[in-house]
């Protein structure tokens, strides 16, 4: 037996010891469980507290992030050896958010000139320096990506509103035409400008969300002055030529940053004419100082490592197939959605790095939305389903905004939920209640059972002092460490993403057929037969 599987064993063992124990038992037994399962980091505090461990479960964790060499992973990345195998590449993504580093990529070398020229860009744009066709400048900016050219700026731009003193960003990514239908549906063409995110300009959804977008330009200032409206983002220079960008106004990036680790490069780029460059420079600064967190602080101080071995404790030991993260920050609202696509496009993964079926079950399904709303959805679920979900909350000392007690509820309404579904409510406790209230026998009966709460439900809670750039930079590092200390440990491939392939081929190959310029092949009953409908529902 090796001694990653005595390891598993280990920790296999911790939890079986701990299933039985409820929350309240452990922190009755231990009145300094927050002092023992908090820590801080990059300005950050997490709270693991509420999460089933204890002292024993924590060093079987451990154990497993040594048996699994997660250091010696996490350096070999920081290294930039080729660790996304699949693909023969090196991950780097953070080398862009260190312009000073000296990382070991072609290319790494000119990070720094490669920010300040798309950062100068953003500058221009703000500062009406860069024009549309007329010399005037840029009131709007759309941005047309798709998956990790999109999630990030989208969600950091949203995050970042109290910073947005530049032109209006807006985002299109969806090949439903109502996507840019609906987007520039007010916006004026000729005080436009489109910025094209594309790491491969190859994107069915991104292409022909920009030519629809160049039409547009093209049908209110014209075929040859719509190329003033242009900007790109690539890594494929000839395809942002043949487009008609001007190479002036073509960011590149490197082929070691993955598309959703790329909102630090010139992926960046509405975010930065959104916010500026000193404030996305505060952004990446802030993911700095979560990197050399990462790399520096001891693992059992080590936010990231901590985080990924409760992700693996959460899902393996646990057996919980889905997380919920839950922003007390309406700021926050596209951050699961961002997290959906880093995590499981990461993690979502059936084979180990050597090609073997995995032996532990990989990524869970990832999904939230922001407090206070989702306590009028879906917490029922969370609070009295038959499912337990894990919650990570993330909460800010203080807000922006300022007037009235918002914040203050909004706290509230924080450490209650995570104190509900972690201590819960006993049947005792109900009828108690109840008959306190002066509720007649027979109906505390019927009631009592539906007004349990059965607690014992694990989360996490992350505080930060105030959602700002470094803030957020921070907190998105973390949880890219984190998905990448839970790929060491499961020893599967987070850099590529194959499963999204057959899905893209298959569209390629039925667009024909649904346009009528081809007759549906040997298509699969249920295909043919939606194929068929289609055709006749069609006006
Ligand atoms: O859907 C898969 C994917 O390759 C993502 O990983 C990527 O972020 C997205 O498509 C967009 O790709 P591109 O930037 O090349 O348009």
């Amino acid at each position: 037996m090796t001694d990653t599987d005595n390891a598993w064993n280990h920790v296999a063992a911790q939890a079986q010891r701990l299933k039985p124990m409820h929350l309240r038992e452990l922190f009755k037994g231990d009145p300094r469980r927050f002092e023992r399962f908090s820590r801080s980091g990059a300005g950050l505090t997490v709270d693991f507290s509420k999460e089933k461990i204890d002292e024993g479960a924590f060093d079987a964790l451990m154990r497993l992030a040594e048996a699994a060499d997660v250091a010696g992973r996490r350096d070999a990345m920081f290294g930039g050896e080729a660790i996304n195998l699949t693909e023969g590449r090196a991950v780097l993504h953070v080398a862009a958010r260190d312009p000073d580093g000296a990382y070991d990529a072609p290319g790494a070398d000119e990070v720094g000139a490669a920010l300040d020229r798309f950062l100068a860009f953003a500058e221009d744009v703000r500062a009406g320096r860069a024009t549309a066709s007329d010399g005037e400048p840029f009131t709007d900016v759309v941005s047309i990506g798709i998956g990790g050219s999109d999630l990030g700026p989208v969600m950091a731009t949203r995050a970042l509103v109290p910073c947005a003193d530049g032109p209006r960003v807006h985002y299109v990514s969806n090949v439903d035409g109502s996507h840019f239908a609906d987007v520039s549906r007010g916006l004026d063409p000729a005080r436009t400008l489109v910025v094209v995110q594309s790491k491969t300009f190859t994107t069915q959804e991104t292409m022909t969300n920009a030519a629809t977008a160049r039409a547009w330009l093209a049908r209110a200032v014209g075929e040859a002055e719509a190329n003033a409206h242009l900007a790109a983002v690539s890594t494929n220079l000839e395809a942002t030529a043949d487009f008609g960008v001007d190479p002036a106004r073509v960011f590149g990036f490197w082929d070691w940053i993955g598309g959703r680790y790329s909102l630090w490069s010139a992926i960046g780029l509405p975010l930065a004419i959104a916010i500026g460059a000193d404030d996305f420079r505060a952004f990446l600064g802030g993911a700095r100082d979560m990197d050399t967190h990462f790399r520096e602080a001891e693992p059992g101080d080590n936010l990231p490592m901590l985080m990924g071995l409760l992700g693996v404790w959460r899902r393996n030991a646990m057996g919980c197939a889905s997380v919920a993260v839950i922003p007390y920050d309406e700021r926050l609202a596209r951050l699961p959605a961002y997290l959906q696509q880093l995590t499981m496009e990461s993690n979502g993964k059936r084979v180990t790095r050597g090609g073997e079926p995995v032996v532990h079950d990989t990524c869970p399904v990832v999904w939230g939305e922001p407090g206070t709303n989702a306590q009028h959805s879906f917490f029922q679920l969370l609070h009295q389903g038959t499912d337990v979900i894990p919650v990570d909350f993330l909460l800010a000392a203080d807000a922006h905004e300022t007037e009235g007690d918002h914040h203050a509820k909004l706290t509230a309404n924080c450490l209650a939920q995570s104190k509900a579904l972690a201590f819960g409510k006993t049947e005792d406790d109900v009828r108690a209640e109840m008959a306190a209230g002066g509720e007649a026998k027979a109906r505390i009966d019927i009631l009592a059972p539906h007004r349990t709460f059965p607690g014992d439900r694990p989360s996490t809670t992350i505080l930060y002092p105030r959602l700002d750039p470094a803030t957020l930079g921070a907190l998105v590092a973390l949880y890219e460490h984190k998905t990448f200390v839970e790929a060491a440990i499961w020893d599967i491939n987070a850099f590529d993403q194959w499963g999204v392939e057959l899905g893209k081929a298959l569209a390629q190959s039925l667009l024909p057929v649904v346009k009528g310029e081809a007759e549906a092949g040997s298509e699969d009953a249920s295909t043919a037969g939606l194929l068929d409908m289609l055709e006749g529902m069609r006006r």
